[in-house]
């Protein structure tokens, strides 16, 4: 097979390092790509919203199946305008993507077809939308609509902060159009886990689950970012709670999709609460989570290729029960200085052989570039993703720091405390 990979983070990178394990892989290209892909393949300079160029590409070098990293690359119409050719695509189409491309799709969706998340109402008025908090209890959850990169959602612990948040999102338009309408929900209360599960329109079958880290500084304090740090499995997220949000969540929706004429292929990914009553829907994603996919791909022991494969052509059904590794992997996110709102560019990376050469340690590359002489810099915010696995999770996190220690990148900065919840 030949694969093309669209993208270029590290979950990409992650994604191309498993695939390229695989025997039916012959070959792989990423779009556009990054130094750690370069090492498995030619990467080419189309970018992730150009669906037009990147199908006629397909076609040209008769790739046997697209990988669409990027949520932006779905939300384009990249599956589309690949079934207008004929290549066989991994990710949704434009209209499948809504999902994630707009929250007021998801939450209507959810409510049409019972699938359980937080009590909502959607507004494009400051007036009525303050109104409605009148008769909410805090703490207030605003969301902009659209695709605002993880950053969108406030939550307000007090009636001045939330209505403030309406008129920045509102009026200032803080997330431009993505905040042309916003939904206001209930607060959920309980862990949080990310759960993926593959789909081909009709069937799905379920992945693991991951915990993520999104607040950039130890302690779960500062900014809110795509993701500091991941671990899989999440303790929290028992074969119970898998079962039960495949019953409610994963599978109603597959239906819901397909009954609305939206049939989902690709990885869902949905980001839960897990309360005392069960798994509660957050949001949808329709993509692998950055840097949760990293951990995934450490466990897998099955071959990649040919799941993605049979998911892209709706041939899931007759899959092999997919094999894990049981022992916890976690990823550590190697950020530049000043991530996420203005990360230094361009800062010197050193000493990414002597992580990878540690024992059960692999650095994927995301935000970085190489120059002519071999130089790596960061390019971006979340540059490289140490990863490594473990008997224990203790074990897992001492090795990745292990790997961070190696690195020589006084213009970098990662979280200290990547697992702390589960290690107790
Ligand atoms: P989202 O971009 O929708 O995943 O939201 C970002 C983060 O905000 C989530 O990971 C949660 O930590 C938090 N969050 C979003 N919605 C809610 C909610 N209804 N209740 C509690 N926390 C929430
Ligand atoms: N790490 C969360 C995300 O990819 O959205």
């Amino acid at each position: 097979m030949k694969i093309l990979i669209v993208g270029s983070g590290g979950r990409e990178h992650a994604l191309g390092w498993k695939l390229s394990q695989s025997p039916t892989v012959s070959e792989l290209i990423s779009a556009p790509g990054n130094p750690g892909l370069a090492e498995l393949g030619r990467c080419v300079p189309i970018k992730v919203d150009q669906p037009n160029e990147l199908a006629a590409f397909a076609m040209r070098e008769q790739v046997d199946l697209v990988v669409i990293g990027p949520e932006a690359a779905a939300a384009a119409g990249l599956a589309d305008s690949l079934a207008k050719v004929g290549v066989p695509c991994f990710g949704p189409s434009q209209a499948a993507a809504e999902l994630e491309s707009s929250k007021a799709f998801m939450k209507d969706f959810c409510a049409r077809h019972g699938i359980p998340t937080a009590e909502y109402k959607v507004f494009d008025d400051a007036i009525r939308a303050k109104a409605y908090l009148g008769d909410r209890e805090p703490p207030f959850v605003i969301k902009a609509d659209g695709l605002a990169a993880g950053k969108g959602v406030i939550i307000a612990e007090t009636r001045r902060e939330a209505d403030a948040a309406i008129d920045e999102v509102l009026f200032l338009k803080k997330f431009g159009t993505a905040g042309q309408r916003i939904v206001i929900e209930d607060f959920l209360p309980g862990e949080e886990a990310s759960f993926f599960a593959l789909c081909d329109g009709e069937t799905a079958i379920p992945l693991q689950a991951a915990q993520d880290h999104k607040r950039a500084y130890d302690g779960d304090k500062g900014p809110n970012t795509g993701g500091m740090g991941a671990y899989s499995p999440a303790p929290v997220f028992s074969d119970v709670v898998r079962d039960q949000t495949m019953e409610r969540i994963i599978l109603p929706t597959l239906r819901g999709m397909k009954a609305e004429g939206r049939p989902f292929v690709g990885v869902l990914f949905a980001g839960l609460m897990i309360s005392a009553d069960g798994p509660k829907l957050i949001e949808f994603n329709v993509r692998f989570g950055d840097p949760e996919c990293q951990t995934l791909m450490r466990r897998l022991k099955s071959d990649l290729a040919t799941v993605l494969l049979a998911a892209a052509k709706g041939e899931l059904k007759n899959a092999p029960v997919l094999e894990w590794d049981t022992r916890p992997a976690v990823t550590v996110v190697y950020a530049a200085q000043g991530y996420p709102d203005e990360p230094l560019a361009g800062s010197v990376i050193r000493g990414l052989a002597d992580a990878d050469a540690i024992d059960q340690v692999k650095v994927f590359h995301a935000g970085t570039r190489l120059d002519e002489d071999g130089t790596l810099r960061a390019n971006g915010g979340r540059a490289l993703n140490i990863t490594a696995i473990g008997d224990t999770l203790r074990e897992a996190v001492d090795r990745a720091y292990a790997g961070v220690a190696a690195i020589n990148w006084p213009g970098g900065f990662c979280r200290r405390d990547i697992g702390w919840r589960a290690l107790g």
